[in-house]
């Protein structure tokens, strides 16, 4: 098991530490080795993804990775930005296919700003395809129009090949769960998202188990708010599932709580937590850390196939809660508040007791 470790800017080095003491516990033969990325890369290697880190990503098996990002990242020119080191390691490793599982646990029922009947037992995930579209379509840039004013533009583009391996991806991970896709697109619209459409009907039919269905991005995103439960498998471009998953994320009352996986080829894959840095937060031992140990599950079961393991991480996670551990984000009255290091504490000592 060789596993780089990179934990990044702001609230990265705080999650991704705790859950490296989880990793020490449950698997401790697994030989790790760190490496710098985002505005840490720059720092240390004058770019936010250093040649060093990416060879050391293409050796290992899997990438533990916290989060890159600073305050007011949008202002600095592109190849200077700390999240460019996070889409060129994506690109570099191709990993299409970033699975985000959106989950209520019963204990955080509360949390979530939608009502308690919508939500308990909401379990979903969203299958966002991370290396084309609008993201990545050339051309892009800016010029200048007859009337002498400025134009942006970026170009949305997804070629059969990247929308049919997504899909099989989709349908795989369906097959794993309540056997349901729901593909969200624009084909109305978008010539790129008629392709989208039409391929994931093709690939459909070879997986005649799996219920397969379309909805726009705009029904979608009113369907998540209304009945999220009506979901399992929901597999979209790049740029929707960015959006439709951070709007899944909230569902369940915390980004401090979510987990993914960007998986490619092969069993190689890089997981971290859905939130960012949060600078606002950062070097206060506030933060929550269980997105990130939930990450290191995920881990575990998809590219170490350690399903007991992965298992054993979840419930621990699951027995805190139940204690009533509580980091700020989180927090109800009648419930613990402790920092981010006595919440990885006590996913450790839920462990242990549990071993
Ligand atoms: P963010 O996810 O960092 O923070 C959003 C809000 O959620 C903040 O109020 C923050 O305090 C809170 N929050 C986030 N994680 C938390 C945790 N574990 N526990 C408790 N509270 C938590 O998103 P934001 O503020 O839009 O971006 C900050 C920086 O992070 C930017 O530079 C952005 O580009 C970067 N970013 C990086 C990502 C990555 O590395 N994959 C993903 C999203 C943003
Ligand atoms: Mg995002």
């Amino acid at each position: 098991m060789k596993i780089a470790i990179m934990a990044g800017d702001g609230i990265g080095p705080e999650v991704v530490g705790q859950a490296l003491k989880v990793l020490r516990l449950v698997a401790p033969q697994a030989e790790t080795e760190e490496a710098p990325v985002g505005q840490a890369g720059i720092d240390a290697r004058g770019k936010p993804l250093p040649d060093e880190t990416l060879a050391l990503a293409r050796r290992v098996d899997a990438i533990l990775f916290g989060s890159v990002g600073v305050a007011d990242e949008a202002s600095i020119p592109r190849e200077r930005r700390p999240g460019t080191g996070l889409l060129q390691l994506r690109e570099a490793l191709t990993l299409y296919a970033n699975f985000r599982p959106a989950f209520m646990f019963p204990e955080l029922i509360g949390a979530s700003t939608l009502k308690p009947e919508v939500v308990d037992g909401l379990d979903l995930v969203i299958l966002r395809e991370l290396n084309g579209d609008v993201y990545f379509g050339k051309p892009r840039g800016f010029e200048t129009n007859e009337k002498g004013e400025r134009v942006g533009f970026n170009t949305m583009r997804y070629s059969e090949s990247e929308v049919e391996r997504i899909a099989h991806a989709a349908f795989r991970a369906a097959r794993k769960r309540r056997r349901k896709v729901c593909s969200v697109d624009k084909a109305n619209v978008l010539e790129t998202m008629q392709l989208w459409r039409e391929v994931m009907t093709r690939v459909g039919r070879e997986y005649p188990d799996v219920e397969l269905s379309h909805l726009f991005i705009d029904a979608a995103s009113m369907s998540l708010m209304r009945n999220p439960k009506q979901f399992d498998v929901i597999v979209t471009g790049n740029m929707f599932g960015d959006i439709l998953s951070d709007a899944a994320a909230m569902l369940t009352g915390s980004i401090g709580m979510l987990p993914s996986a960007s998986l490619g080829v092969d069993r190689k894959g890089l997981y971290e937590p859905v939130h960012g840095s949060a600078p606002d937060i950062a070097g206060q031992d506030v933060a929550n850390p269980l997105a990130a140990i939930l990450s290191l599950a995920m881990m575990l079961r998809e590219s170490f196939e350690l399903e007991d393991k992965a298992r054993q991480v979840e419930n621990a996670v699951r027995t805190v809660l139940a204690q009533g551990y509580r980091t700020g984000d989180i927090y109800q009255p009648g419930t613990r508040r402790v920092g981010t290091t006595e919440m990885g504490d006590a996913v450790v000592q839920a462990l242990r007791a549990a071993a």
